[in-house]
């Protein structure tokens, strides 16, 4: 059955039952990382069945098509998806981070949309969601594009070192950052990445999720830092897959550390 989104080239409002009983389980979800009932290796099951071979934008489509027919998921979706598109084509970055790569689907969009010699690193924390990326970026021809990372950020030295000492992280390398990952960890994260001197002024880092399930300290910090360490666009938008619960996406602008 089609989806009644869009009458006269507008679109509807559209809230989908599997969206409103996947919030009822979003308190699982945060724990665990996967919804529970296999729907990600299903979908990577799906990719490869469905999606055209070596076909990036394709594979795109069909796992867009999945999460809108048959199994909500919490990929960027094409709505964000299509913010955070415009925000790497507008910094035209080398090398990029990604903290939360889930099923691949935003490492699909962004590798579609960046520089030819560019880079993408993707850190995921469990190694079962970072197997399903690896599976679907290998489907789409794209998986020499981007190095899949077990780990976090935050878990105290390993995996920034792994970046450092075996990916060519260093001061001012990191020219775009997209943060999609435990929602309290936006903070820390944004903090340490700018700790270990990695962004330089002219660097982009976008944060999905900030309203919902919302990132209210990271969305703080910004706008203490309005004008003097970042520039933030805040984007009105929507959850991912529907179209009336909102969302906030913020774009930031690195101007570099302020010296006042
Ligand atoms: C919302 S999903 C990411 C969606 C993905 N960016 C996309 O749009 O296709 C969040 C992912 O972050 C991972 N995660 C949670 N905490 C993390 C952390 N501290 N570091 C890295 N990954 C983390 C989860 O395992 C999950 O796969």
């Amino acid at each position: 059955m089609g989806r009644l989104t869009e009458i006269g080239g507008k679109r509807m409002p559209f809230l989908r039952w599997s969206f409103l009983r996947f919030m009822l389980g979003m308190p699982r979800f945060l724990k665990t990382w996967q919804v529970g009932d296999g729907r990600e290796d299903a979908l990577a099951r799906h990719v490869t069945e469905h999606a055209k071979p070596g076909d990036v934008g394709d594979a795109i489509r069909i796992i867009d098509n999945f999460c809108y027919g048959q199994s909500f998921m919490v990929n960027i979706g094409d709505e964000k998806g299509a913010l955070l598109d415009a925000a790497i084509e507008r910094c035209r970055p080398r090398q990029l981070l990604e903290l939360g790569g889930y099923c691949g689907y935003s490492a699909l969009r962004t590798v579609r949309v960046m520089p030819d010699d560019a880079h993408l690193y993707s850190i995921e924390f469990l190694s079962a969601n970072a197997e399903i990326a690896q599976r679907i970026l290998q489907h789409a021809g794209v998986a020499d594009r981007v190095t899949v990372l077990v780990g976090s950020l935050g878990d105290g030295g390993p995996t920034a070192d792994a970046l450092e000492r075996a990916h060519g992280f260093g001061a001012g390398t990191l020219d775009f950052a997209f943060l999609d990952h435990d929602k309290n960890a936006y903070l820390p994260d944004l903090q340490l990445i700018e700790s270990h001197g990695w962004l330089h002024p002219g660097s982009v880092v976008v944060a999905d999720n900030v309203r919902i399930p919302g990132a209210p300290k990271y969305w703080t910090y910004l706008r203490e830092q309005e004008g003097r360490t970042w520039r933030t666009i805040e984007h009105r938008t929507h959850a991912e897959y529907q179209t009336l619960i909102k969302d906030v996406v913020l774009e930031s602008d690195y101007l570099g550390q302020s010296t006042g």
